[in-house]
């Protein structure tokens, strides 16, 4: 089988095709920031979005964007023509291969830009209906969490003790209070009202989160933003997660005890029937606008 094309500073290329310097400081430093865009049927969702949180990230560690939101979201287009259904988009970016190992940001270093497709594994028609398990965990992580980096050792690690465990996400606690999973949001709902821990930097601030706040108040779902503490977490009638590849899906089992009656709650239902028709809108108007 032909390897799939991915784009490589500027160029698509076959994967088998693409070789980075292994002084490349994504490899040695973990210096580099990502983002994951799903794209259902050809067309991205919150794209514009993405690359706008990216250029946020690049910010935040002082790295240079080389191309403008439209210039990213062209890119995107033109390796989506080799990727058509549903697929999630990863993009990469890194400070670069510089001739020597240190610590120290290099000036006027191009940076390295890599993006691929991947097919896009959306949860799975029973994992929306019986909700999924998750394990509660220390959040270990360091204290820029907003920044979404490519070191991902501390999320790796904590993603690790759900799987062995069997289930589905890490959720993470630090200091009494929820912040989010390791590799997704964070929701709680109590009495028909829904929390989301604060948008500050010791969470990632999904797009996927800030879709559903949105959601949730043209739906007229009552939601606060607000710190959330480890006992509502555990005495919560439902608890969500949520991610670009993950939706939003109910976290049913937590530690091993059900959560609410242990099936998805009717929160829960609305709020992913509001994510489903606002999937399908997006799509209608990228037809209409095609
Ligand atoms: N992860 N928090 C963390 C730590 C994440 O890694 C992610 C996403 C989210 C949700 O963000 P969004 O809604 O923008 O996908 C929150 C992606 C999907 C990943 O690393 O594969």
């Amino acid at each position: 089988m032909n390897a799939p094309i991915a784009h490589f500073n500027g160029r698509l290329l076959p994967l088998d095709r693409i070789s980075i310097s292994p002084l490349d400081r994504g490899f040695i430093f973990g210096d580099g920031v990502y983002e994951v865009i799903p794209v259902y049927e050809g067309v991205a969702l919150r794209a514009r979005e993405h690359f706008e949180r990216l250029q946020r990230s690049m910010d935040e560690i002082r790295l240079a964007n080389p191309h403008t939101v439209d210039e990213w979201l062209a890119i995107t287009r033109e390796l989506l023509e080799h990727h058509p259904g549903n697929q999630s988009v990863y993009i990469q970016v890194t400070r670069g291969a510089p001739s020597k190992r240190d610590h120290v940001m290099p000036k006027d270093l191009a940076p390295t830009v890599f993006m691929m497709c991947q097919p896009l594994a959306s949860p799975s028609k029973e994992a929306v209906e019986n909700g999924v398990a998750c394990i509660t965990a220390r959040d270990f992580r360091w204290e820029k969490c907003h920044i979404k980096s490519t070191s991902l050792l501390g999320n790796v690690m904590a993603r690790q003790l759900s799987a062995d465990a069997g289930a589905t996400e890490t959720i993470l606690i630090r200091d009494g209070f929820v912040t989010e999973a390791s590799a997704s949001n964070v929701f709680v709902v109590k009495d028909g009202r829904v929390a989301a821990p604060l948008q500050d930097n010791l969470i990632l601030l999904g797009i996927t989160y800030d879709l559903l706040v949105r959601l949730a108040g043209e739906g007229a779902v009552e939601l606060e933003i607000r710190p959330v503490t480890e006992a509502e977490l555990r005495s919560a009638d439902e608890i969500w997660l949520s991610s670009s590849t993950k939706e939003v899906l109910a976290v049913t089992s937590l530690d091993g005890k059900p959560v609410g009656p242990g099936k998805p709650g009717p929160v829960f239902r609305r709020m992913h029937a509001l994510y489903q028709e606002h999937k399908a809108k997006s799509r209608r108007q990228s037809a209409v606008s095609a």
